[in-house]
């Protein structure tokens, strides 16, 4: 026998569905059981409360969880997937539908929430968009009125629905507006509303929440324009979601196969996972954070078993194609030492994608002070894991823009940001157990207050040592919040402060940080065998210094990362650089520039008018980098670019002279 494979069409690949692999059962003994446990606990509140013996806020909880969960028995029994006989469905639909809303009979039910499946997202015809659709200032006053848009749905659409279907919700919105007034006429509205009116509403505000606004929010995709992306899953934390939301976490299964028990959606889509990926599904993390197919793939990978305990939000380098500048509002300005500031950025919803930054990258600052245009390089030292993009300034006497900082900027000043670029960091992996060192002098604390908070957080087994040199205590930028990391991390993080100018400090850790102290600690607790991975960051002296020591003593040069403040001064050019005819690929397009003897291919770029991104000059931060795709440079210096980078044929343009006539870089790669 031959098989045939047929290749699916893009429209299938949208639209065809996997098996489920599951049938409707002859009777669901799950939702029988939550049927049960919810009346149960209905009568004994109601009873509780009539006989005083539950105060009011007890009873509303309890009342309001028992209708809670007799939605989910109502939801599956309008998919008829409570059994295989239809009047088993439609009588526990119908004792269902009285507790969660009396006013609308079980069979209108029914029908007005298919038409939510059909018309899912579709804002004339989806009843649920009322919730889904929604900006988020109204949310708190429509998740308790989320009964009116199917009341109103019903009556839009009452000539469509069965003669007898109209009369059973005529007679229940009678009988309860009855109920409701005798109550009120006979004085016991309040019993009532504590019985049965504000539990109810909770209900329905919490429902209104986990099965429409979560699932539903923020996707712009209809129903019938992609089922895979009109609804998503949540992700992760499933041992306490999947009973609390009793399964709809994974509501995308829910819209893919309606007729599905609640409890078989996450056995569902782990059968059928890799179809689902492969057709785009839209998922989200428990946290919020959405992500494609790939993404969760590495997600999961990633997290593990810890996926189901503690999902584990990891950095993301910037979306940005090339680095590119955008004005950027300053939310905070607030005094480190007495020369050196801490600025925060606000940056606006529409670019935090763009600003997102992997620990250890940095940012270029542009702005016009007295009419000249100056641009500094500062390595972000918030964490990677937090929303906040942050730098730290260090006054330089004489320095135009620390002054400036430190003297003049004020919150809502706009500062012109580059996006973030740099790889002074690691890749790292939650569930990696490594020891990291960073050594480093004054201000470079930034990256490494960055790289050390964002490890410590993303990897929950490793370890941390921090050796930090500066005058004395009141010269130390970051004391309190390194004070406040240590007694977190207490087990993971040791912080070994080194001070040049301060009697008082222990005469071991006192004067610099240099070679015969590095040698002390690698002699002692801090052998090279034992560190996976250096950071270095400070003076160049020092830096070159210490660098030179770990790889005598036998550290790995790609594990020994080095950022310097400065680059090196470029050394005079040699006379035999040749002129050349550059193809600069830049945001997606290309320029042709000619290069004079001697030039960098960034001055050829910047000379001829683009905006090639830079920041240092000297070699030392990276953010020139681009791809050499014909031709061949010569770069003077390099101390940003790990050899694995460079063999990949990245250069830094700031650095590199071209040794053949005609080159080709690109920027964007
Ligand atoms: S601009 Fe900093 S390395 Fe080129």
């Amino acid at each position: 026998m031959t098989a045939i494979t047929e290749q699916p069409t893009p429209a299938a690949s949208r639209h065809a569905l996997p098996d489920p692999g599951e049938l409707i059962p002859a009777i669901s003994w799950p939702v029988v059981g939550i049927f049960s446990g919810a009346l149960a606990v209905f009568a004994f509140s109601t009873w509780a409360a009539v006989t005083d013996r539950l105060p009011a806020p007890a009873t509303i909880l309890l009342t309001a969880s028992a209708i809670f969960v007799l939605f989910t028995v109502l939801h599956d029994a309008a998919h008829y997937s409570v059994s295989t006989h239809r009047w088993v469905n439609v009588a526990f639909g119908r004792v269902a539908m009285l507790f969660v809303s009396p006013l609308i009979s079980f069979k209108s039910f029914a029908f007005i929430h298919i038409e939510h499946h059909r018309n899912t997202n579709d804002d004339e015809n989806d009843p649920d968009h009322f919730v889904s659709g929604a900006p988020w200032w109204q949310l708190p006053f429509r998740f308790p009125l989320m009964d009116l848009p199917y009341l109103a749905f019903l009556v839009r659409n009452v000539k469509r629905r069965p003669r007898a279907e109209v009369l059973e919700t005529a007679f229940l919105m009678g009988a309860t507006v009855t109920v409701v007034l005798t109550s009120a006429f006979t004085g016991h509205l309040w019993t009532l509303a504590v019985l049965y009116l504000i539990p109810a509403r909770v209900a329905v505000f919490v429902l209104a929440w986990w099965f429409d606004w979560l699932p539903h929010h923020d996707l712009e995709d209809t129903q019938q324009e992609n089922r895979y992306r009109a609804t998503r899953n949540r992700v992760g934390s499933e041992w306490i979601l999947t009973p609390l939301l009793l399964s709809q976490n994974y509501h995308l299964v829910h819209h893919l196969h309606p007729s599905i028990p609640f409890h078989r959606y996450v056995a569902t889509w782990r059968r059928n996972e890799e179809a689902y990926l492969e057709r785009d599904a839209a998922i989200g993390t428990a946290f919020g954070q959405q992500l494609d197919s790939d993404e969760y793939r590495e997600w999961k990978r990633l997290n593990g078993k810890l996926a189901r305990l503690l999902p584990v939000r990891m950095p993301k380098r910037s979306s940005a194609r090339a680095a590119r500048f955008h004005t950027i509002p300053v939310a905070g300005v607030d005094r480190l030492t007495d020369d050196s500031v801490l600025i925060h950025f606000d940056v606006p919803a529409h670019l935090r994608d763009q600003f997102s930054f992997e620990a250890g990258q940095h940012v270029t600052v542009r702005t016009d002070l007295g009419g000249e245009g100056v641009r500094r390089n500062y390595s972000l030292c918030s964490s990677a894991t937090s929303e906040t993009l942050a730098i730290a300034v260090k006054h330089i006497p004489g320095g135009a823009f620390s002054t400036f900082a430190m003297e003049q900027l004020r919150v809502g000043d706009t500062l012109e940001l580059l996006t973030p670029t740099g790889s002074f960091g690691t890749p790292l992996d939650p569930l990696a157990a490594r020891s990291y060192v960073a050594i480093v002098a004054g201000s470079g604390i930034t990256p490494a207050l960055s790289i050390l908070q964002t490890t410590l957080a993303v990897e929950t087994e490793s370890r941390f040592t921090l050796v930090y040199g500066n005058r004395d205590a009141d010269s130390t930028m970051f004391r309190e919040e390194l004070d406040d990391l240590e007694a977190r991390y207490a087990d993971r993080l040791r912080i070994i402060h080194v001070r040049s100018r301060d009697p008082r400090h222990p005469a071991h850790l006192r004067g610099r940080v240099d070679r015969p102290k590095l040698g002390h600690w690698l002699d002692g607790d801090l052998p090279v065998s034992s560190v996976d991975e250096w950071f270095l960051c400070g003076p160049v002296e020092m830096v070159t210094d210490l660098r030179a020591l770990l790889l005598d003593r036998g550290a790995e040069p790609d594990h020994v990362h080095v950022e310097l403040f400065h680059g090196y001064q470029r050394p005079t050019v040699a006379d035999d650089f040749i002129p050349a005819e550059v193809a600069v690929t830049l945001d997606g397009r290309q320029h042709e520039v000619s290069l004079a003897a001697g030039d960098t291919v960034l001055e050829s770029a910047l000379k001829a008018g683009l905006e090639a991104p830079y920041a240092c000059l000297g070699g030392a931060c990276g953010t020139c980098k681009a791809k050499v795709l014909l031709g061949s440079v010569a770069m003077e210096q390099n101390f940003a670019l790990p050899p694995a980078v460079v063999d990949a044929g990245y250069v830094l343009t700031c650095q590199s002279h071209p040794t053949t006539p005609s080159v080709a870089v690109d920027y964007d790669a």
